[in-house]
């Protein structure tokens, strides 16, 4: 029986822990356990590059210096999150076995190097991982010190050599069965791109083919399976040997806007791991957003991980100062790291880790941030910073475990992603679906209600509102899935391209397809791609809206005009409607507006559904309230992420878990400063 949850009543505190690169500093490694007490952490993970060291040429292992180090981190009190190498191989396996290397798309294969590049088919990869894996569940799976397997790192990434050309053929023979059924999927007869023999088949290439979108789809598909089944493969040996260990593997986000990562579907993956983790790098500090902008998205990656398998989640790797990967490796300000470390507590995850316990010496990431730098020292700020973590995350413990509700959910589709970015129209670069999503999720993040982002997997039927915007990619049951959501009373937000292919990316035939004419009153005719200086406007409630990038001309069937447009040749047309719609309510934004809209748009719609009555914290905006929940009581996150002092009201009086005061009626906030408000239900 899995114990699904950490074994342990402590949020975790500390990180990635690389005492393979210290061996030959004994006096760091003893100094490692005093400093790991003065920073108040106590779970580290370990192994996660270090192949090489436990396994320094083939077949000769060497754990000694791993059970030195899992015993010390026990004795002190600490508990090991054990990694599998699989991440990166030693350079005698790439040496004697080429195979286990990848081929890149355009069938170069690579050399040894790097990391995260091995191919997923390669049976001796396979076998090799198997086998180490299977040594350290015998060795460490019934170790008291073990929380928690963490599987390779980071899984990236795809390979195109004849293993996996093959693997892929074999994966299209089940899904498709018969050639003439691919190829109406990819609509071979196009430039002549009909498939007769299954060995014709190739993964895409750019010095082939490209531009088969269903192939380009399939291929991505694809790759999230066999990245799966990779790590299927992986935790045989330990569930074999510690099935009550849970398991994980370390997502990621793609960087800059703090999008989703892109090339694996996460709600796929999330179906086998037992805690979803991740890895969370904000650029705090930037100079082209501010600080509650940021925030914002960092809110609604989180919810996104979190709501992958609706309980607490792990912050698996964070920074306490800066990284050394972002344009500009910017240090976090003082109160930053509390602050940001506490807002994944306030969204749902019972830890903050981080990349990595002690700096490098040498090699790429000797300027990463870490909590011991380079003078080993205890009084710098940046240890100071993650002690007062340490600090905070003993005094909220209780939280662990508790849970965030929302009634309010936003749709991300991850192969609604790919299909969006293949898609030739539009623009590619105002497309900018992930982008939107925060967009829309800011409104919400504004007034502190809870928002959960899901997949189209997940069950609808518990929200009152579900928003669904630019969903370009709709199979008939997704479609068929939302008219029952709202038939059933809930109220739907949907907006411009969307519902225009099937799940094999093939356009619906006649027009906008039936049930969403139905759904939303109205039947959509063109989609106009606005150049980036172009700009239209619409009027709604008496107020005027600016519109750029893409403009919906739709006509109104059933539904209500809430807003038009005013300018170009649809000027006077709808731009916004509602629709009743069996016993719920479906709205149609057509264009790209400015925040603003949204904001006051779904003000009126928060108000209808009473969606921020539970409000008793009232503050002006750049503050954010999160909330988690026991059975008897509930926290609330009072985060100030502006540079400015902020006066907030508080309509009940709390217990300050951080201060251990009771706090009522008006509470000031120091700029980044953060508060743990508890109440009994
Ligand atoms: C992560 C990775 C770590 C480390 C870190 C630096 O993506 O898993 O091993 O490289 O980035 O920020």
């Amino acid at each position: 029986m899995i114990d699904k949850t950490v074994a342990d009543n402590r949020l975790l505190h500390g990180g990635d822990y690389n005492p393979d690169q210290w061996l030959d500093y004994p006096e760091i490694l003893k100094d490692d356990l005093r400093l790991m007490k003065l920073a108040k952490a106590n779970t580290f993970t370990l192994g996660v590059f270090a192949w090489s060291a436990l396994e320094p040429t083939e077949g000769e292992f060497q754990f000694d210096w791993l059970d030195e180090r899992i015993e010390a981190i026990y004795q002190m009190g600490g508990r090991v999150i054990l990694a599998t190498p699989s991440g990166a191989r030693p350079a005698w396996m790439s040496k004697k076995y080429p195979e286990v290397l990848r081929t890149t798309e355009n069938r170069m294969k690579m050399l040894h190097g790097g990391r995260h590049n091995h191919c997923f088919s390669s049976p001796i990869y396979r076998e090799k991982v198997a086998i180490i894996n299977r040594k350290l569940a015998e060795r460490y799976g019934n170790h008291p010190a073990l929380l928690m397997w963490h599987i390779s790192n980071e899984y990236s990434g795809d390979c195109h050599c004849e293993l996996c050309q093959d693997n892929f053929r074999n994966w299209l023979k089940k899904k498709y069965g018969t050639l003439d059924k691919l190829n109406h999927a990819w609509w071979g007869p196009f430039w002549s791109h009909t498939i007769t023999d299954w060995l014709e088949v190739e993964s895409p290439s750019s010095i082939g083919e490209s531009m088969v979108h269903g192939l380009n789809l399939d291929w991505k598909r694809f790759v999230t399976d066999q990245t799966i089944d990779f790590y299927k493969h992986e935790i045989v040996p330990l569930r074999e040997i510690s099935p009550s260990i849970p398991i994980t593997t370390n997502f990621m986000a793609d960087t800059h806007d703090l999008i989703p990562f892109q090339s694996l579907n996460y709600s796929e993956f999330a179906k086998h791991v037992d805690i979803v983790s991740w890895d969370c790098y904000p650029a705090w500090h930037n100079d082209w957003e501010e600080t509650k902008d940021l925030a914002a998205k960092v809110g609604f990656i989180n919810d996104l991980y979190r709501s992958l398998k609706q309980q607490p989640f792990l912050i698996m790797e964070s920074t306490p100062s800066g990284v050394n990967w972002h344009d500009v490796n910017k240090t976090k300000r003082p109160g930053m790291h509390l602050l940001s470390s506490m807002q994944f507590i306030a969204h749902g995850s019972d830890s903050v880790l981080y990349f990595q316990w002690r700096k490098s010496r040498g090699s790429s990431e000797k300027f990463h941030g870490a909590v011991v730098d380079h003078d080993n020292s205890e009084t710098n700020r940046v240890f100071q910073e993650v002690s007062a973590v340490g600090g905070a995350l003993e005094k909220i413990a209780e939280v662990k475990g508790t849970h965030k509700q929302a009634r309010v959910a936003i749709v991300y589709d991850w192969e609604n992603n790919w299909a969006l970015n293949d898609a030739q129209g539009f623009s590619d670069s105002t497309k900018q679906y992930p982008q939107t999503l925060q967009k829309h999720y800011q409104s919400f993040w504004k007034k502190d209600i809870s928002v959960d982002i899901v997949t189209l997997n997940q069950e609808l039927a518990s929200y009152d509102l579900v928003i669904a915007p630019m969903l370009y990619m709709m199979s008939l049951d997704t479609i068929s899935k939302l008219e029952n959501y709202v038939a059933n009373g809930g109220t739907l937000v949907s907006s411009y391209i969307s519902g225009l292919v099937n799940e094999t990316d093939l356009a619906h035939l006649s027009g906008w397809p039936a049930t969403l004419k139905r759904i939303f009153g109205i039947d959509v005719k063109e989609t106009d791609t606005l150049y980036p200086k172009d700009r239209n406007t619409l009027t709604y409630n008496g107020k005027q809206y600016e519109i750029k990038d893409y403009c919906t001309i739709f006509e109104r069937k059933e539904a209500n005009i809430l807003a038009t447009y005013m300018e170009d040749f649809y000027q006077e047309n709808p731009a916004v409607v509602e629709n009743c719609y069996g016993k719920g309510k479906a709205y149609f934004i057509g264009a790209r507006t400015e925040q603003a809209f949204l904001d006051d748009f779904y003000e009126e719609l928060q108000k209808e559904g009473n969606l921020d009555s539970e409000r008793e914290i009232l503050h002006k905006e750049g503050v954010s309230v999160q909330r988690r929940d026991s059975a008897e009581c509930y926290y609330l996150f009072v985060m100030n992420f502006t540079e400015q002092k902020q006066a907030v009201t508080l309509k009940e009086s709390f217990f300050d878990l951080l201060t251990q005061e009771i706090k009522q009626e008006q509470i000031e906030l120091l700029p980044y400063e953060v508060r743990v408000l508890k109440r009994e239900k």
